[in-house]
């Protein structure tokens, strides 16, 4: 098995979704805005500003070698050009503090968030974005890259790709919901456009930025550290026919093949893997009638992981990285059945060959999801919302144990 030593075994965070106060990002004013379509904004999230460090320590008491975060662009550069010595030194010492307990820290550039003034300048869609991404890329390389395991520019760019296909698509109502949405926050940013990469926009003008954003990115980070490992991180559910197979080829064609055709001269590719995705004639399909669901609504699917591991290499040929799996469950004890099943898919997928860097979970700790706020539960550890105390649920331990048994 061509697997680097050791096999990297994590858990992952992404900073608005833990950080908390995150003021300055796009995300942050759509949960503001008259109209928003949040179900709560993200206020003061895990307040892993202030937790970090025992964040830090709960990888090292699960046993893990590796940490997932993301350093959030509107903190490091609040205004247009004026970079944060501050919030630089902030990331780098996270970085630092993760060696020094040898743990890997697995840095994402871009986990959906952007300054609130790139997205009033048109975020993907305005053409200076490739270059303003790799101004901001070179800033976090030249602090953190000597620390960094590997770097994920982008987290899941073909969200929006993958939206396009499904056969239950917006409802004229929700259309009208972003539109309002986001023209509230172009007039509170005294422009007159607003666009974030992972809500609805122009997708293939956007896939053409990110295209030249992620090389140049890459680019600024390699001038830095030549050996730095650089890929980008897309959601691959476990796609499966459920009629013809060249709906499936129609599908992937168009979800995968601009996305792969970024990766050849990367070191990995970041799969995120949640569940399987049924492919009708005309699209996709939601679960079928009768399948047990997770609380995020997803087909409880965990032998998804290894099929998707096995696709991706097989079309791209690159070592794969699970950046990450998970499961929305209310019931810690549905989650406790998805992992070993999880796991033991991507053993099997690891025997036959398959090379896989690591696997990374999400997510570390139950955080803000997003549009759907507070209310579903990602974390293999709890967060009391009001002392922000964090204690580990019984998943976390079996997952301690998995890991532990493959070490
Ligand atoms: C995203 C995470 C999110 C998770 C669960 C992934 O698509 O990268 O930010 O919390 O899914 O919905």
């Amino acid at each position: 098995m061509i697997t680097p030593t050791p096999f990297l075994w994590g858990a992952a965070t992404a900073g608005h979704q833990v950080e908390g106060n995150n003021v300055n990002a796009d995300i942050w004013l759509l949960e503001q805005v008259q109209g928003t379509l949040f179900a709560e904004p993200s206020g003061d999230a895990c307040n892993s500003l202030a937790h970090w460090r025992e964040d830090v320590a709960l990888i090292e008491s699960l046993g893990l070698n590796c940490y997932r975060f993301s350093v959030e662009w509107s903190r490091i550069e609040p205004a247009q050009r004026q970079f944060s010595i501050a919030w630089l030194d902030h990331y780098a010492r996270i970085a630092a503090h993760c060696r020094d307990r040898h743990i890997a820290p697995v840095v994402t550039l871009s986990h959906f968030t952007s300054p609130r003034w790139f997205a009033a300048a048109g975020g993907w869609e305005n053409g200076d974005a490739p270059a303003l991404f790799a101004r901001f890329a070179d800033r976090v390389a030249r602090r953190i890259a000597g620390e960094a395991s590997h770097v994920v520019t982008f987290n899941e760019p073909n969200l929006q790709k993958l939206g396009t296909w499904s056969t239950t698509p917006l409802s004229a109502d929700m259309r009208d919901g972003f539109a309002t949405m986001m023209a509230a926050a172009a007039k509170a940013s005294g422009s007159d456009r607003f666009s974030v990469l992972v809500y609805p926009g122009d997708t293939d003008a956007q896939i053409a930025l990110v295209a030249a954003g992620h090389a140049q990115a890459r680019a600024a980070l390699k001038a830095v550290r030549g050996d730095l490992p650089v890929g980008l991180s897309l959601a691959v559910p476990d796609a499966q026919a459920t009629g013809p197979e060249n709906a499936l080829a129609a599908f992937r064609k168009s979800v995968d093949a601009p996305f792969f055709a970024m990766v050849k001269d990367d070191d990995f590719i970041g799969i995120q893997t949640y569940s399987r995705l049924l492919i009708g004639p005309k699209g996709s399909l939601p679960p079928a009638p009768g399948m047990e669901l997770t609380e995020a609504g997803d087909e409880f699917y965990p032998e998804a992981l290894g099929n998707a591991v096995r696709y991706v290499h097989a079309a791209t040929g690159k070592p794969i990285f699970v950046t990450e799996n998970g499961i929305g469950a209310a019931d810690d004890a549905q989650r406790r059945r998805f992992l070993p099943a999880a796991l033991a898919s991507l053993d099997a997928v690891r025997r036959d060959g398959v090379p896989v860097i690591g696997y990374i979970h999400w997510s570390l700790m139950d955080n803000f999801e997003w549009r759907r706020g507070y209310s579903k539960h990602f974390g293999l550890v709890a967060v009391d919302r009001r002392t922000f105390r964090r204690t580990p649920k019984p998943s976390a331990r079996l997952y301690a144990k998995l890991v532990e048994a493959r070490a």
